[in-house]
């Protein structure tokens, strides 16, 4: 591919992102110095950013501005974007954390992109040894565009800092889901094929010296189980050679609270593996 082509693609699918944000409002998106100089550096490819949008885009036509007034390609470009268009390969020199939350921010993988408030990328240290999983955000997740931050999230908060007396900060916390599912309902299979190269990515980066998994789709994505919480809980799993431990979702534990004694039994065992306090499982 040309380098004209390859701009030209990235054009397309930065005019795509923008329109789809801009949610009918007129579109504006700011462009670093930097990128506006290797832009101008382009020349031939000038005719690109003048252009109108192509077709279909239902949207609002650009204010008309003065003379002396920035022009339709200034207009096109007024926020920083990060047009990422092709596939990372888990572990490629070339990804990271922040590459990860720039890409879920302009997803549209799935129909989740059409109703979500805010993507909900994750959170915590980039070299935490502790990652929990979780199911997808909720409504305050969504709200926020932050991991468990609700009800849930509450006693999850709880379960680390005041049962592992770690800080919140020093662990990492994400989900299947990078968007939250309308309603609250489970992911669809289609949903987790979309988002789950986006997690794989992230325990890829992070390597983390354990992995928990909360509830079932967690459990399920990550170990390619149909098995139930209860036959996958109390024993070791290994997750491309990281430890990986299940115990039962902090919603469920809210509903059923004569779980949470189960619960601590799994998250004691995650504190004696990063203790060193029992063997690494293999
Ligand atoms: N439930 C989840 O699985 N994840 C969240 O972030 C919040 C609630």
């Amino acid at each position: 591919m040309s380098e004209r082509d390859l701009y030209r693609e990235v054009v397309d699918e930065v005019r795509e992102l923008v329109r789809r944000e801009a949610k009918g409002k007129p579109p504006r998106v700011a462009l670093s110095k930097e990128v506006a100089a290797r832009l101008e550096q382009l020349g031939g490819a000038k005719d690109l950013f003048d252009a109108p949008p192509a077709p279909p885009a239902p949207t609002a036509p650009p204010k008309a501005v003065a003379e002396t007034g920035p022009s339709y390609r200034e207009q096109m470009f007024a926020a920083p974007v990060m047009p990422v268009r092709q596939e990372v390969t888990p572990g490629d020199p070339s990804d990271s954390l922040e590459r990860i939350i720039a890409e879920v921010g302009g997803c549209h993988k799935c129909t989740l992109g059409e109703t979500r408030t805010n993507t909900v990328p994750g959170e915590g240290a980039p070299q935490a040894r502790l990652v929990f999983v979780g199911e997808a955000p909720g409504a305050d997740e969504d709200r926020l565009g932050r991991p468990f931050v609700g009800r849930a999230g509450g006693l999850l908060t709880d379960i680390i800092e005041k049962g592992m007396k770690l800080a919140r900060a020093e662990v990492f916390i994400c989900n299947v889901l990078k968007c939250r599912p309308p309603e609250n309902r489970r992911p669809s299979p289609d949903e987790v094929d979309c988002c789950e190269p986006y997690l794989i990515r992230q325990l890829a980066l992070i390597k983390p010296t354990v992995i928990c998994a909360l509830g079932a789709t967690a459990a399920q994505t990550l170990l390619k189980s149909t098995a139930l919480v209860g036959q996958l809980r109390g024993r070791w799993h290994n997750y491309h050679d990281i430890p990986l431990r299940v115990t039962y979702h902090p919603a469920y534990l809210l509903r059923s609270p004569g779980e949470k004694v189960k619960a601590w039994e799994d998250i004691q065992e995650v504190m004696r593996l990063l203790n060193g306090q029992i063997p690494r499982p293999f």
